[in-house]
């Protein structure tokens, strides 16, 4: 079969590498794709808020699945565009992305449906908020910008005055554009972070592993946020109780409580999850795989990935038994300094072909392009150098080491992904 992606980010390199495993695929096409991905697809040149071109492209070259990558798309509907003309995609419709989509529905949703969330209020109006803002007792609070914002629209306020500015930058000053037309605010809370990502056929939901996502730019969880600067798979800190009761009373629920709004969701959920001391609570949803989530769970991921989204879209999950290989698998995202603020571009990149060597570390490709036959640096999040070990400290020394391979001006890493100071 021929499969279709949508998407340039290691999120699509990950899945196109996982697709290419698969004997039922003869050939890939990724639109737009990256340096990367276009040594396995075929670089489609139409961007993924194209959605008629795209459905018209799948339809002249005899595609047989589509498989969108990125929340824009999904959100703004292209799965239903593919839809209306006949075609088979992997992805929430547009009023099942919703729930990735507006933070206000999720939050409401979640308050209907008894889904542990923190407490919050939702507000289209920025004199309301501030009022709110004004009656409270306790800090920090969180500010939500309610649409898409790339994972930059959440502002942590440590007092009033910086919840007041936050507000006014959020819903004034337009900071994340339309995303602040509504802003949600939320109680603190403190815990860790997991992230689950689950496969979701509108009934039934098959739990992927765990994932441990380092979202701030600088070491010690300093710096900006940033879409992910690496993560883990498994996370240390999802226990099998922990996973028991987000099974009974956060995955299911939430699919059940789609169905029952007419949304049913077909595609992945990726659970943003806290774990509290009063017990697990969800941060957000997110209606796609995670980026780079994807690229330390796909490689664990022992399943053919084309029966699994064939099952979603046909709602039989309930055949499938999903299974991960034992080991662990880190990611250690290689950056352009000054991400996620000003980067430059267009630095070759030197070392990449140290990877046809080895075994067990991947190097996926992010923010790349070809450029004169070179490959260049192309984005703030370039390369996602993935490796699988026995545990924990195996696979982050090969992570470790295998960056040390690729070479460009302004490489920029974390230092501490995947250490956990004697926890592990
Ligand atoms: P979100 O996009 O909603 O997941 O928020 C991005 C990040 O902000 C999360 O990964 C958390 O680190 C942080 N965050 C979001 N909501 C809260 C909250 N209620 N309490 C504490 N931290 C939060
Ligand atoms: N790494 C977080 C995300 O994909 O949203």
């Amino acid at each position: 079969m021929k499969v279709l992606i949508v998407g340039s980010g290691g999120r699509e390199h990950a899945l196109a590498w996982k697709c290419a495993q698969s004997p039922k695929v003869e050939q890939i096409f990724c639109a737009p794709g990256n340096a990367g991905i276009s040594q396995i697809a075929q670089a489609v040149p139409l961007k993924a808020d194209q959605y008629e071109e795209l459905a018209d492209f799948a339809k002249e070259n005899g595609i047989d699945l589509t498989i969108i990558g990125m929340d824009d798309p999904l959100v703004g509907g292209i799965v239903d565009v593919f839809e209306q003309k006949g075609l088979r995609v992997f992805g929430p419709r547009k009023n099942a992305a919703i729930l990735e989509g507006s933070k206000a529905f999720s939050k409401d949703l979640m308050r209907r449906y008894n889904i542990p969330t923190a407490a919050y209020e939702v507000f289209t109006d920025l004199e309301a908020a501030k009022h709110y803002l004004e009656g409270l007792d306790k800090f920090p609070v969180v500010l939500k910008a309610s649409g898409l914002a790339l994972g930059k629209g959440v502002l942590i306020c440590e007092d009033l005055e910086s919840a007041l500015k936050g507000a006014d930058d959020i819903m004034g000053k337009k900071q994340f554009g339309s995303a602040g037309d509504e802003m949600v605010v939320e109680e603190f809370l403190t815990g860790r972070e997991v992230s689950v990502l689950t496969f979701v056929d509108g009934t039934h939901i098959r739990e992927m592993s765990s994932a441990q996502d380092y979202k701030r730019a600088g070491d010690g969880d300093t710096g900006l946020n940033t879409g992910g600067m690496g993560n883990i798979s498994p996370s240390p800190f999802y226990s099998s109780e922990i996973q028991k009761f987000c099974q009974e009373k956060i995955f299911q629920p939430t699919v059940d409580a789609m169905k029952a709004e007419g949304r049913e969701f077909k595609g992945v959920i990726f659970f943003g999850l806290i774990l509290t001391q009063d017990g697990p609570k969800v941060l957000e949803y997110n209606c796609r795989f995670g980026d780079p989530e994807a690229q330390v769970v796909l490689p664990r991921m022992e399943n053919d990935i084309i029966d699994v989204m064939e099952a979603c879209i046909d709602g039989r999950l309930d055949e499938i038994e999903l299974k991960f290989r034992p080991q662990t698998c880190v990611c250690l995202v290689l950056a352009s300094d000054g991400y996620p603020a000003s980067y430059e571009k267009g630095k070759e990149i030197h070392g990449l072909e140290a990877f046809r060597e080895l075994e067990d570390a991947f190097c996926f490709h992010a923010g790349t392009a070809l450029k004169d036959g070179k490959i260049v640096t192309n984005g703030g999040r370039v390369l996602g150098i993935t490796a699988l070990g026995k545990d924990i400290a195996e696979a982050r020394k090969k992570a470790y080491e295998a960056a040390d391979l690729v070479q460009f001006s302004g490489k920029y890493y974390r230092h501490d992904i995947a250490h956990f100071a004697g926890e592990e």
